[in-house]
């Protein structure tokens, strides 16, 4: 009788086990499939909330996966938007350069014309063409700023003028390259250049303009930089074995102190891009006694240039003053007659 018992208990073990491990499989494959929604929801939610969406407030998953969805068709376009972008948006070689003079206004000329969105200026002067041209092109090109298709490159750098080479290397660049001249009285640019020269000490103390521009014998000292950098008319003929006087403009230097506005609209004309420097982005500023940027939205709410830019001016007596007027007048006026424009020097 026991031994019957005992037979009848292995029997309906037997005829439960394979129900049993049916039931233990299926329970192992249930956890499995919700384990991974449940991963696949944490994922998800982390994706969400790094999105900026406060995924507590979605109502089921559907609603959670269709936000992520269109959200991700957003994110998606504007990466195509910024990749396409970022295509157009490479440094280029310059469509045009201020290749001087030194101390006639160069860098104010380069700021104004950063206030017209359709030109981008590098910021330090690259010095390329007289330094650096054994670097290649490509170097020269990393040197620029990044400008989108239709925006136009311009860098500025007063030594070119008066580089021998760097009229020919220009031109082997770029035959149709706009080139910019400032220029101001040269004798007000000698001073300058010589009070730069001073505040960088090149010069002890009891040096004078007047004895380095006047020698001994009362003749200018043509070789004298400061000096030399002045005549004009003989840089400017070694530029115009390359380029036409189509390709140059040439900016007054003295004009752009008193009416700036009027300068750069001439310039932008010749760098064909539209007049966008308004009348009142440049304002006379009495203190500083040069024109400074209005700018607004910016403390202070102007930008005036410092330093360097507006010194007050070394000491020049009278007699050196004619002498250095009487001899630049031949040299400027062939100035005048080569760039077909009058200045009153
Ligand atoms: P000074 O310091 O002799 O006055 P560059 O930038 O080519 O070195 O030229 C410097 C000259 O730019 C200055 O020479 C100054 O006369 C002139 N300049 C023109 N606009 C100016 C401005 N808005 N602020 C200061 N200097 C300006």
């Amino acid at each position: 009788m026991k031994i019957r018992t005992e037979w009848n208990r292995v029997l309906t073990i037997r005829n439960t086990f394979p129900a049993l491990l049916f039931m233990c499989l299926f329970l192992f494959i249930l956890q499995n499939y919700l384990d991974s929604n449940v991963s696949l929801f944490n994922r998800m939610e982390r994706d969400y909330s790094s999105k900026g969406f406060n995924v507590r407030y979605m109502s089921n998953f559907k609603e959670f996966e269709e936000k992520l969805s269109s959200q991700n068709n957003k994110n998606n376009n504007i990466e195509a938007n910024i990749t396409s972008h970022a295509n157009n948006f490479t440094r280029k070689l310059p469509n045009a350069i201020i290749i001087g003079v030194k101390k006639c206004g160069t860098r104010a000329l380069l700021e104004y014309l950063r206030l017209n969105p359709n030109i981008k200026a590098a910021g330090p002067e690259p010095h390329f063409f007289d330094r650096y041209y054994h670097l290649g092109l490509n170097w020269y090109r990393q040197k620029m700023p990044k400008t989108h298709d239709g925006q136009l490159t311009i860098e500025k750098t007063p030594r070119y003028f008066i580089t021998k080479e760097v009229p020919e290397r220009i031109y082997n660049m770029s035959k149709s390259i706009k080139l910019i001249l400032v220029v101001r009285n040269p004798v007000t640019r000698a001073i300058s250049d010589f009070t730069q020269a001073v505040s960088k000490g090149e010069y002890n103390s009891n040096v004078t303009f007047q004895s380095k521009a006047i020698r001994r014998n009362g003749t200018v000292n043509m070789k004298w930089s400061a000096v030399n950098i002045g005549l004009y008319v003989n840089h400017l003929k070694r530029w115009l074995e390359y380029f036409s006087m189509e390709n140059i403009h040439i900016v007054d230097g003295e004009k752009l102190i008193t009416n700036p506005v009027q300068e750069l609209n001439a310039v932008q004309d010749f760098l064909e891009v539209p007049r966008e420097i308004s009348d009142n982005a440049i304002y006379m500023n009495a203190s500083r006694g040069f024109p400074c940027i209005l700018k607004q939205n910016n403390t202070p709410p102007f930008k005036c240039f410092r330093g360097s830019k507006g010194r007050h001016h070394s000491y020049a007596n009278s007699n050196t003053l004619t002498t250095l007027h009487q001899f630049y007048k031949p040299y400027n006026i062939k100035f005048y007659q080569m760039v077909d424009k009058h200045f009153a020097w």
